[in-house]
């Protein structure tokens, strides 16, 4: 089914439907598969994007360049130091110029609050490329991988390991809650998801139907129990490096390492992660590298996804 998902923001998940989201999912697959086929079809010719950066991205960075460069479109990096922004220049104004020469803008910072600005003033799209709140993009990217190995979302089991009220913990808690899946966040019960975001995400569970369920723990026997998907984190993210030693106390015991992984007693459970890894903090060295380690394959549909969403919202589709 067409959707129009023509002049939308992509702040959150929050913000759009089971089937919109699904919508993306299927536009990522098909953008991959032209891709892959090597079909030339620019749907964003003739387009500009500015790319603002605060924090430092690999992968964020490389797939919204290479996507705009593969559907025709041009991309401008600004980094924290390369403009006004966050210096003599405000965010609102900042929004109002760049809105008024670019067909969209990816923000990547600190506070969500600035991309909610960003998207106020700015009068064309704005893709949120990750805040401290929140990482949308991402989730997309990890359901597309999810979907590709297992056929289906709904009624997967999905285990979110570490500190889980950061941003990748709050968004895969919402993607879930929206398609269906099942989430289990397990880490110190001192960094369980926010109240009010499981709430919000039960009554999405509620008012879809969708299926799916959140829930929190601190044993992680119990929580990857059947687990289909084994996910996880850095333990302290952009801009908490003086946490670094407080949590390496806290969430040792939620390390995903070869004996967490049999213990699902699910032969099939694949390990993700949304990468830049921590290896021998989060994760060991030999999950990281084992055959059910699909991180490769989630790193790369970042491009597809993001892909989708720059089409969806201001393309020629
Ligand atoms: N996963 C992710 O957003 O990676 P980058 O920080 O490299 O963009
Ligand atoms: N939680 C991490 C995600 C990086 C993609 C961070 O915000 O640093």
């Amino acid at each position: 089914m067409a959707i129009n998902l023509r002049g939308r923001n992509f702040l959150t998940l929050r913000d759009f439907a089971k089937r919109e989201i699904e919508f993306l999912l299927d536009l990522s697959a098909d953008l991959k598969a032209k891709k892959r086929a090597r079909l030339w079809n620019p749907l964003l010719k003739g387009r500009n994007v500015a790319l603002l950066f605060e924090k430092s991205s690999t992968r964020t960075r490389c797939a919204f360049t290479v996507a705009a460069d593969d559907e025709g479109a041009h991309a401008e990096f600004l980094g924290k130091n390369d403009i006004h922004f966050g210096g003599k220049e405000d965010t609102k104004d900042t929004a109002r110029v760049l809105g008024r020469m670019f067909d969209g803008i990816q923000f990547r910072g600190f506070k969500h609050s600035t991309v909610e600005e960003l998207a106020k003033y700015a009068g064309v799209p704005v893709w949120n490329g990750l805040t401290d709140d929140y990482h949308p993009t991402q989730i997309l990217a990890d359901m597309l991988t999810i979907r590709e190995r297992f056929g289906t979302l709904a009624g997967k089991k999905l285990v979110f390991m570490g500190d889980t009220r950061n941003n990748m913990g709050n968004s895969l808690m919402i993607g879930c809650a929206k398609l269906g899946l099942h989430y289990v966040a397990c880490g110190h019960s001192s960094l369980f998801p926010r109240e009010d975001l499981v709430r919000e995400c039960n009554e999405i569970i509620a008012e879809s139907g969708s299926g799916g369920s959140v829930s929190a723990t601190s044993d992680p026997a119990e929580a990857v129990r059947g687990a289909d998907v084994i996910y996880t984190d850095v333990w302290y993210s952009m801009g908490e490096e003086d946490k670094a030693a407080a949590r390496k106390a806290l969430l040792s015991p939620y390390q995903v390492n070869m004996e967490l992984m049999k213990s699902t007693g699910n032969p099939g459970t694949i390990f993700m992660h949304c990468l830049p890894a921590f290896k021998g903090n989060e994760v060991t060295e030999d999950v990281f590298e084992s055959t059910n380690s699909l991180v490769f394959e989630e790193a790369e549909n970042r491009l597809h996804t993001i892909k989708a969403v720059m089409v969806a919202t201001i393309g020629d589709i």
